[in-house]
């Protein structure tokens, strides 16, 4: 069971000479059911999204145009994932620090949620988040 830790899942992929399509329905292909989609877009060259991690909301983030970098601390170790392409995604569960940045141009990142938006989920600082992760683990 790797659920639990970040990880990329491969999405369905129809190959079609009209073009191709991929899809995500509640809950085949991630392992939470979806309650929000954002989705991250206009990105001026060199900006990035502040780091971040979430107490309960799990993810799941899909490069559906363009690339970017994902980067995860897990309170010991980071680790930089480049996405780009719409058939797969980086699941990241909660009590993951992450920021983005790498943004190419014309790139959207769309995130799927578990929850609905709560500013009482994020955990903003990153001192903070290591010492909850620490007395997690
Ligand atoms: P936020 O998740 O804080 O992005 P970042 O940490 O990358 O800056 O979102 C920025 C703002 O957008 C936040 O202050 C509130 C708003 N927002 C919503 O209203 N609903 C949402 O689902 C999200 C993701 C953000």
């Amino acid at each position: 069971m790797t659920s639990n830790k970040p990880h990329i899942i491969d999405l369905p992929k129809v190959t079609d000479p009209r073009g191709n399509l991929s899809f995500i329905q509640n809950s085949d292909q991630i392992p939470f059911d979806i309650q929000r989609t954002y989705w991250i877009y206009d990105v001026p060259g060199g900006m990035f999204r502040n780091g971040h991690a979430f107490r309960t909301q799990h993810e799941f983030i899909v490069a559906l145009s363009g690339s970017f970098d994902v980067v995860l601390h897990d309170g010991v170790e980071e680790k930089r994932i480049h996405l780009s392409r719409s058939y797969y995604g980086l699941y990241v569960p909660p009590m993951t620090w992450r920021s983005i940045d790498n943004f190419s141009t014309n790139s959207v990142a769309m995130v799927l949620s578990s929850t609905l938006y709560d500013e009482n989920d994020y955990i903003r600082n990153f001192e903070e988040f290591q010492k909850l992760s620490c007395n997690e683990k």
